[in-house]
């Protein structure tokens, strides 16, 4: 029998993952299948639940369910301990839990290294003193702040709620070089993401003009069929490089494959084709 894997989220009908998931398990010649399950708003744990008792042996978790899966755990990883949430989950057999031998559900988060590997194998981008500026201060900076500090980028921090980034500064400040955005500053930032949800309501989240020139690199974790508000701002001001998140959806997803089947895929075709025409 094909080995069971599912992406759990609500809603859940417009996820690429079962497709990403396909075509790598195609690629690397893996037995596996994926489905896309909705679980109801009060129903995440049941639904995780019913899904390992039918012989799931991994899931990926979405909106909104993953502050809820990092509860539900038994056992997390340093990089989900530092997002506070869980986008992966896998079952360990045999497990020691409370003295009795089990088995353990182990909450990962693959969403800063899916980041991460965008922006530094695909866009070739050397983080290392970097001036990045990160606009927003939620679930989704939280997410990949760690693995960007760890790459040496100097991180500035705007958001539409002070106090959220001071909290999140706070938090993050002894893992590297990361500060709130001072009220007017003149500086023109190397990178700049936007790490909001303004996109998705076709917001622009605030952006100063002197903030972007050519050469800023403007990335959107948002992916999309159109350039989204801030892609649109960005290459309005002269920047040549405007990417959305789609890159780091399929790095993701990589990552979460490696950590169930201990293979790699090639994440190149994908990326490049943004899935048209590489399957039906
Ligand atoms: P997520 O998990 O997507 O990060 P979240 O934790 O609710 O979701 O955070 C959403 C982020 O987008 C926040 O930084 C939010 O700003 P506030 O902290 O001020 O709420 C930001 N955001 C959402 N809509 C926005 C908008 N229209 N303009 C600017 N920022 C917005």
């Amino acid at each position: 029998m094909s080995a069971s894997y599912g992406v759990v989220g609500h809603p859940i009908k417009h996820s690429l993952s079962p497709r990403i998931h396909q075509y790598f398990a195609e690629q690397t010649g893996q037995d596996m299948m994926y489905s896309a399950l909705l679980a109801p708003l009060d129903g995440f744990a049941e639904c995780v639940k019913k899904f390992r008792v039918n012989g799931g042996q991994g899931a990926n978790v979405t909106v909104p369910f993953k502050v809820e899966a990092y509860q539900l755990a038994d056992e997390h990883t340093s990089r989900a301990k530092l997002a506070q949430a869980v986008n992966t989950l896998s079952w360990q057999m045999n497990a020691q839990v409370d003295g009795q031998v089990k088995e353990k559900l182990i909450g990962d988060n693959t969403d800063g290294v899916g980041l991460l590997r965008d922006l530094t194998d695909n866009l070739q981008l050397d983080l290392q003193g970097a001036r990045l500026l990160i606009l927003g201060a939620g679930g989704a900076v939280r997410g990949v702040l760690g693995p960007l500090l760890a790459a040496g980028a100097q991180i500035v921090i705007s958001n539409r709620t002070p106090e959220r980034a001071f909290d999140m500064i706070s938090q993050f400040a002894h893992l590297g070089n990361v500060t709130f955005i001072t009220d007017n500053p003149s500086i023109t930032f190397d990178l700049i993401i936007n790490a909001t949800s303004a996109s998705l309501q076709q917001d622009l989240p605030r952006c100063e003009p002197q903030w972007i020139n050519a050469q800023t690199v403007c990335y959107d974790m948002v992916y999309a069929d159109k350039p989204t508000p801030f892609m649109q701002f960005a290459a309005a001001r002269g920047a040549e490089r405007c990417v959305d998140g789609f890159g780091m959806l399929i790095e993701q997803a990589a990552e979460a494959f490696f950590v169930w089947r201990g293979v790699r895929p090639d994440t190149s075709e994908l990326i490049r084709t943004r899935l048209v025409g590489l399957m039906n």
